[in-house]
């Protein structure tokens, strides 16, 4: 069985979303409570076996590479403050055995361009794909899935969720192939942002992908899609038409850190379930929860 320990985290996008909080900051590094949304991406793939981390980067991007260098001088000065837990923190952002790789791209053609760049260092093997904007939460987490479905049955593979009628138009929708196998979802081809009335099914694709090397070939010499962009959407809708293309479902609870209120979402459930934060987190939105019900009947408190 082929095993996938390969994974590429494509960080060169712009973050307009974001502005101006990723003007000289990479939204990668936003942080959910104290961990910066890649680390997320990171330990999940690690989780499922990966042990060469790719990263794509642009302009700006030098300080998720910092991230994950070892930092000697602030370890030092931790361990000098008897800060030892602190240190060991820091030191194991990535565990021994596991590698980083930095790729610049040297403009944002989009996202399938991305991706091409990682060749050289992916090779003739399968590998991930991550894009740190989806932050995932749960006992299972899609990378492992996506692994153990290319493990079972070799071809890329998509994590998808059904997403409600509303968000069907903001994603790539499956349109799902006549077989279904071993329990899986065989993809015939994928449509970016459908109007409801076209969409083929509600199974919305997100950044969450294995792919066998053969994509490099189609990603090479496809033209620019929607936005003038290399997509990598485009890419999967050949390789689906080829019958190359399986899907598989998200088992976690998945958070749009792309957008600011799947942000806001994921920190919000994160302090939730934080070990020293939890108690007091429900406290305070219980709290505020009171304050707005009662604002129903008084004039609004801005102080909330
Ligand atoms: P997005 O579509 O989210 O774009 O890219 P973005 O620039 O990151 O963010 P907004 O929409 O302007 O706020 C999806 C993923 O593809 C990467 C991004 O870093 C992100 O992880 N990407 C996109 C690249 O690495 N290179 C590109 O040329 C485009």
């Amino acid at each position: 069985m082929t095993r996938i320990t390969k994974a590429v985290f494509p960080v060169a996008g712009l973050g307009t979303r974001f502005l101006p909080a990723t003007k000289a900051m990479p939204k990668e590094l936003l942080p959910v409570i104290d961990k910066p949304i890649i680390q997320y991406a990171v330990e999940e793939a690690v989780a499922a076996g990966i042990t060469d981390l790719i990263f794509i980067t642009g302009r700006n991007k030098r300080a998720v590479g910092d991230h994950f260098d070892a930092n000697l001088e602030l370890e030092a000065q931790l361990a000098a403050k008897g800060k030892h837990e602190t240190r060991d923190l820091v030191r194991n952002i990535v565990p021994q055995g596991v590698n980083c790789i930095f790729i610049r791209q040297a403009e944002p053609l989009g996202l399938g361009h991305a991706v091409l760049c990682a060749r050289p260092a992916v090779g003739q093997e399968p590998f991930a794909v991550l894009l740190a904007d989806d932050m995932m939460r749960g006992e299972a987490l899609p990378t492992a899935a996506l692994v153990a479905a290319y493990g079972a049955n070799p071809r890329s593979y998509l994590a998808v969720d059904e997403v409600a009628p509303e968000d069907v138009p903001k994603y790539g929708i499956v349109r799902p192939g006549p077989t279904a196998d071993e329990g899986g979802i065989s993809v015939a081809g994928l449509v970016e942002k459908p109007a409801l009335e076209d969409a083929p099914s509600r199974l919305a694709s997100f950044g969450r992908y294995v792919f066998d090397p053969e994509v490099f070939d189609i990603l090479d010499g496809l033209p620019p899609g929607a936005g003038g962009e290399i997509q990598l959407a485009d890419a999967i809708d050949r390789l689906a038409a080829q019958g190359r293309v399986g899907a598989v479902r998200n088992p976690a609870r998945r958070y749009d850190c792309g957008a600011k209120f799947g942000y806001l979402e994921a920190i919000v459930d994160t302090a939730l379930a934080h070990p020293d934060y939890a108690d007091a987190f429900s406290a305070l939105l219980r709290d505020r929860i009171a304050r707005i019900e009662a604002r129903g009947t008084q004039s609004p408190d801005r102080s909330a």
